[in-house]
């Protein structure tokens, strides 16, 4: 059975990095998640928040698991036994940082493979960023990140704001 990595920070996750996995799920018999914890990265959620929005979303794909990672992509995929890792690419601008990571992580080792997928045009400019910015200024999220992600980030905006200053 294949098993292939879906990693990034999913902060939080959107309705198009789900399109991603679940067009994967459809490929591949295993798909992860991988999220990144990062301690150097300012994140809204923390790893175990946006693990469990992740879960809630994916919970109708029986061959997707949600887990979370520290350190290199590659070394965390061949500890999973996976040998390719997916990545959504909404625009040409994308491009540039997807093709440095690709050979980069190839460098790294070149017996893992990255292989991309476009977004589904109607998600083509939808990014955790912009997701933040709405919420944080009260716009309308319906449709672009799943209901619980709404609600998580009701309270989050609430309690705290996007930046310590
Ligand atoms: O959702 P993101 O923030 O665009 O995801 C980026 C991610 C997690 C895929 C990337 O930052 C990553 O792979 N980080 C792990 C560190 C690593 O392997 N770096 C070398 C290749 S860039």
């Amino acid at each position: 059975m294949m098993t292939a990595i879906c990693p990034g920070s999913f902060d939080p996750v959107t309705n198009g990095h789900l399109d991603i996995i679940e067009r994967a799920a459809e490929i591949f018999g295993h798909v992860i998640v991988g999220v990144l914890k990062n301690p150097s990265k300012k994140s809204l959620f923390t790893v175990e928040e946006r693990s469990a929005l992740l879960q809630a979303a994916v919970s109708h794909l029986p061959n997707v698991e949600v887990d979370h990672f520290q350190g290199l992509l590659v070394d965390y995929a061949k500890r999973k036994g996976a040998r390719v890792i997916i990545k959504g690419l909404r625009a040409i601008s994308d491009f540039e940082y997807e093709f440095q990571m690709a050979l980069t992580n190839k460098r790294q080792n070149p017996e893992i493979e990255t292989m991309f997928m476009m977004t589904k045009n109607e998600y083509s400019f939808l990014s955790s960023s912009m997701v933040k910015e709405l919420a944080y200024f009260g716009g309308d999220l319906t449709g672009l990140v799943p209901d619980q992600v709404i609600a998580a980030l009701d309270r989050k905006v609430h309690t705290r704001g996007l930046s310590n200053d």
